[in-house]
């Protein structure tokens, strides 16, 4: 009978590393971005201050999000760097006139209804209450895509406990709501699904 306590504790330890390390490493797919930009880089050497000037809203308030290649091709037409992101940049995407398939690690599925303009524009909510300082950031991140669902790992954010300590940790519903709760915003089902 001693050994019943040592067999349920090796037991239980087993049943969390499962839990908690395999689980989520079998969950989740890491895919690349196409290439290395850095925010970093951007901020400090192409004199571009402001992030709307390639996040820009467009003339009919909705968000233009990534900026699209005429913005890089202002700059990179030909190489003004020894790096080998650029060269994928300039050979890849510029000269061929291709867009860049950038993952986009917020994106919400498709029947769910998200407007910058209300947030960032009339709430005048930070970018990096959403998005984390990744702005500002010296590195493209990993992009992590949940084999059940097919979305982003940013949905749920990197704990599927959900012991989450900041706001940008994971953008599931009741982290919209949430928010709208603390700040008597009155959103039904039909403002946030369409
Ligand atoms: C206003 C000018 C300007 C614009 C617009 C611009 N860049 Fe750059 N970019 C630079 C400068 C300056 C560097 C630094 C070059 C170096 O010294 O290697 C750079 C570096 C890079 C690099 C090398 C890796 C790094 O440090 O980021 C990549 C990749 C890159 N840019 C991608 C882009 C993409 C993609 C866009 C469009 C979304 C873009 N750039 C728009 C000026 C610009
Ligand atoms: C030179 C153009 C440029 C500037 C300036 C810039 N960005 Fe970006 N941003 C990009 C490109 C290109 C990507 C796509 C690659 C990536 O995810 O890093 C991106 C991606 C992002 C993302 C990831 C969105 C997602 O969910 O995939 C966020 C957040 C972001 N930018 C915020 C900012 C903020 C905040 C600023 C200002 C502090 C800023 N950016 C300035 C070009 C720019
Ligand atoms: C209230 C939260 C919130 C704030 C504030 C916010 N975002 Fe977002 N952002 C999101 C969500 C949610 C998505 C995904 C939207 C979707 O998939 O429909 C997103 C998507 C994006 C994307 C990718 C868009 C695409 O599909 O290409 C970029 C880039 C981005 N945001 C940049 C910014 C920048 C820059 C700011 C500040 C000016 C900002 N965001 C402020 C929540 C926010
Ligand atoms: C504040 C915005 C918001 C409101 C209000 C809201 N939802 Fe959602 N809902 C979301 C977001 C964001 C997701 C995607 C992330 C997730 O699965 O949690 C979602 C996901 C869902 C899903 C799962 C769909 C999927 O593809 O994963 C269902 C079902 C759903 N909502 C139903 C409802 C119903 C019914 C209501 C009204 C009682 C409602 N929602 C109100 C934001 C909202
Ligand atoms: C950090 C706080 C915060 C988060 C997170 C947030 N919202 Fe909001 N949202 C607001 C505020 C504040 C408003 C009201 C803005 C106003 O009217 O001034 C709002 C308004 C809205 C509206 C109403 C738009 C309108 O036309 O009035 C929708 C739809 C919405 N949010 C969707 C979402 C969805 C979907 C998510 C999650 C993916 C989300 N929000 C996450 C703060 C937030």
């Amino acid at each position: 009978m001693a050994r019943t306590p040592l067999v349920f504790g090796l037991g239980l330890a087993v049943a969390l590393l499962v839990g908690w390390v395999a689980f989520p490493r079998v969950l989740y797919v890491q895919r690349h971005q196409p290439l290395e930009f850095r925010h970093k880089t951007h901020a400090e050497k192409s004199g571009i201050v402001q992030c709307s000037e390639c996040h820009a809203f467009r003339d009919d308030g909705t968000f233009a999000g990534i900026p699209s290649i005429a913005i890089c091709t202002a700059c990179h037409s030909e190489r003004i760097g020894t790096t080998n992101a650029e060269a994928t940049l300039v050979e890849n995407y510029i000269k061929p006139g291709q867009e860049t398939p950038w993952l986009v690690y917020a994106r919400q599925p498709a029947n769910v209804w998200f407007p910058h303009a209300v947030h960032v524009q009339r709430a005048a909510l930070e970018c990096r209450e959403c998005h984390s300082p990744y702005g500002e950031s010296d590195e493209v991140r990993i992009y992590q895509l949940n084999r059940v669902s097919g979305y982003s790992r940013d949905i749920w954010g990197p704990s599927i406990s959900r012991l989450r300590r900041a706001p940008h940790e994971g953008m599931k519903m009741s982290d919209c709501e949430d928010c709208h709760r603390r700040r008597n915003v009155e959103v039904g089902c039909i403002g946030c699904h369409q």
